[in-house]
């Protein structure tokens, strides 16, 4: 996979019909998805749970795109392997689930999978200042993670520009993920994001059997972000 700063669209799986992940995978792929985003909770780092490996495994052949796995839990590193044998192409740590996220991010690396690290609103960018030369991307929470649906937190757009001075030409993609709609994806493209996650707002208004809603909203969430970065330039 050749490194583009192009924006991608990732639609969250975690506001798809759980009833249903094999069709609506291939539903969002089919209508202009660039990667599948997997938000794995364990009800521990998050108030939230939702699956693990077997289901990430379950997922992996409805993939055509990338699967972009996010891992809300603590600790990581227990798990690494089974994300990875699950079929996982990146696999992003929290910074705050553990003491080493140095290693972590490694052993991600080591497993297969291309590593990626994520903090959440209260956290730094300097937090992760001394791994970006472990990581292939770099994930922005812009909503304090355990739902989807939640209100875009603006103070996060600082942080995405801070971030996005940091990694320099450095080949990693800077993913935005929380609150993303047309009006927000703007805001966090002319920060320096490539990579907008959004659940609500990509899944809104269609189902696996009416699909087209899943492609308009996709539509308009890449057409906004790169439309502000074409103004931008
Ligand atoms: C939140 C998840 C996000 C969430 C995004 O903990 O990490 O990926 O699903 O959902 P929206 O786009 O609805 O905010
Ligand atoms: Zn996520």
């Amino acid at each position: 996979m050749s490194f583009s700063r192009q924006i991608k669209i990732a639609p969250s799986i975690l506001s798809a019909d759980f009833a249903d992940f094999g069709r609506e995978i291939r539903a969002i792929e089919d209508q202009g998805a660039d990667w599948v985003h997997v938000d794995v909770m364990d009800g521990h780092f998050v108030p939230n749970l939702t699956f693990g490996p077997p289901a990430v495994k379950a997922f992996r052949p409805h993939v055509k795109t990338v699967m972009d796995v996010h891992l809300m839990i603590a600790p990581v590193d227990p798990y690494i392997e089974a994300f990875a044998e699950a079929g996982a192409d990146i696999i992003t740590a929290h910074v705050e689930a553990g003491p080493h996220i140095h290693r972590t991010l490694q052993a991600i690396r080591a497993a297969g999978a291309r590593p990626g690290v994520a903090l959440n609103p209260g956290t730094p960018a300097e937090a992760v200042e001394h791994v970006l030369d472990l990581v292939d991307l770099v994930l922005v929470m812009t909503v304090n993670p355990g739902f989807g649906g939640q209100k875009f937190i603006a103070s996060q757009i600082e942080k995405i520009r801070r971030l996005r001075t940091m990694i320099g030409d450095r080949e990693i993609h800077l993913e935005v993920d929380g609150g993303v709609t047309p009006e927000t994806a703007p805001l966090v493209a002319r920060a320096g994001a490539d990579a907008l996650v959004a659940g609500s707002a990509v899944f809104k208004g269609g189902t696996a059997d009416n699909p087209a809603p899943y492609g308009e909203n996709i539509r308009a969430i890449r057409n906004a972000a790169e439309t502000a970065t074409a103004r931008a330039a």
